[in-house]
């Protein structure tokens, strides 16, 4: 077998979750159009990326890791990836200034257009038509055609991703994302909530110390620009496999469809084509895992992926549930740690607190996501390990997907704004409630590490 294994190869191990196409000569004409094509990113960045993971593994980074569920064709303007820049950067400003620990940024964006599904169909009303699969796929409109998995979103998936990675670094090192205007970015917010009051005056306390830093002559450049990286699940084998290159300067393969790719709870099979594919890759690599993982497994798994424990190569995103986690996770990081082996533990807190309400929508309870991030903090605490970062779901507008959060968000209120083309976000005040949380448990943490600290978030 040749370094990276061929699509042939990969195809005859029967990968889990890869869409039926019609036409395969169409797929074969796809795959050779995105061959020629310029990477999306340069492997010297996953490198970069790579080398911060390593700081989350080893405690002394957090990973804020985040954005939606399914990336659609139609929210990839302007005002969307500004309005979700927006919210993950203040985020991620509330976790740095209050638990004063560095932050690595890395949306699931530009990329995220590809979905697992529980069911490969979906039956409406007695007519059953395959499953919407994400728009890398299939539309959502429930019609046969739409439905109907069409080879050609894959090029449209790399040309969306490409504008959107443009207008992302343009964003945050053309001055959007300078610190200094951390006011500015929820201006428009509805300054009615606990949250918002919270987030004025911690960005009051951000602006009075960098005034201070840039009068004390500290470079203002710095403060100019952050680093945001890009990532999604690398679920379809076309896509990912023809986007990935041999790096010129070490002659070692990269997808470069993204900075970090993920492998799904669905797609993680130790000898599946997914594992056979991501454990070739230099890029840094996220794997989910859910209830049904088992300590062995996963320590087998990590081994295949990362045999050299490469630091910062491996980040460990476990989506357990809120009420799952405190058992569930326990055993796996012991296992994984009694390796020597060390990883970035990641909590998904979403994932495993979807559910049904009465009038049909899926969504997932604010009070359920914490809990989850609350029984990921405890774990760790009790091991003795770092809680190293939070991957969630997100969105920059004020939908009504998750309920509960400073607004109350009812279910009678799902109705009224959801968007979501898979699985419900959080809305922005929900999200900024979050990073207020997971700051205060980050904080506690590290004025329990180094007692001269004495910030608190509770100070705002
Ligand atoms: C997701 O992240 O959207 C997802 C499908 O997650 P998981 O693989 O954990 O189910
Ligand atoms: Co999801």
């Amino acid at each position: 077998m040749s370094e990276i294994p061929s699509l042939e190869e990969l195809h005859a191990l029967h990968p889990a979750q890869q869409p039926d196409y019609p036409d395969p000569a169409k797929v074969a004409e796809v795959t050779a159009e995105l061959r020629k094509r310029p990477p999306l990113v340069f492997a010297g960045e996953c490198d970069e990326l790579k080398a911060r993971l390593a700081e989350v593994a080893a405690g002394r980074s957090f990973l804020l890791q985040g954005g939606d569920c399914a990336e659609t064709f139609d929210h990839v303007a302007a005002a969307d990836l500004r309005a979700k820049l927006r919210v993950l950067l203040s985020m991620a400003v509330v976790l740095t200034y209050a638990a004063q620990v560095p932050i690595v940024k890395v949306g699931r964006i530009a990329g995220q257009y590809a979905k697992p599904r529980s069911s490969d169909t979906e039956t409406r009303a007695g007519v059953t038509l395959p499953a919407y699969r994400g728009d890398a796929v299939n539309s959502l409109e429930f019609t046969a055609a739409a439905r109907t998995p069409d080879p050609r979103r894959l090029i449209e998936v790399y040309n969306r991703s490409s504008a959107s990675l443009n207008l992302l670094r343009a964003f945050t090192k053309g001055g959007f994302a300078d610190l200094r205007s951390v006011h500015s970015w929820n201006a428009d917010f509805v300054r009615n909530s606990h949250v918002e009051e919270k987030y004025e005056a911690l960005s009051k306390e951000i602006e009075r110390a960098l005034a201070f830093m840039v009068a004390c002559g500290v470079d203002d450049q710095t403060l100019r620009s952050i680093d945001l990286y890009s990532s999604h699940e690398a679920l379809l084998l076309e896509y990912e496999h023809a986007l990935t290159r041999i790096d010129s300067r070490t002659g070692t393969p990269y997808d470069t469809s993204a900075h970090m790719v993920w492998l799904g709870d669905r797609t993680r099979q130790v000898d599946g084509a997914h594992v056979e594919l991501l454990r070739r890759l230099r890029n840094p690599i996220g794997v989910k895992v859910g209830p049904s993982a088992q300590p062995g497994e996963v320590v087998t798994l990590l081994d295949r992926l990362d045999p050299e424990h490469e630091p910062g190569r491996i980040t460990v995103i476990s989506r357990m549930g809120a009420e799952k986690v405190r058992d569930l996770l326990p055993p796996i990081v012991t296992a994984v740690e009694a390796t020597g082996r060390k990883v970035a533990w990641v909590s998904d807190p979403m994932h495993g607190n979807t559910f049904t309400a009465p009038s049909g929508y899926k969504t997932r309870a604010f009070s359920q996501v914490v809990e989850e991030v609350n029984g990921f903090f405890d774990v760790h605490d009790s091991l003795g390990t770092w809680p190293g970062g939070v991957h969630i779901e997100l969105t920059g507008s004020d939908v009504t997907e998750c309920v509960g959060g400073v607004d109350e968000l009812g279910v009678a209120d799902l109705m009224n704004r959801y968007e979501t083309a898979c699985d419900p976000r959080m809305n922005r005040n929900q999200a900024l409630e979050l990073a207020f949380t997971i700051a205060e448990r980050l904080a506690a943490g590290s004025r329990r590490f180094n007692p001269v600290q004495q910030y608190s978030v509770e100070d705002f």
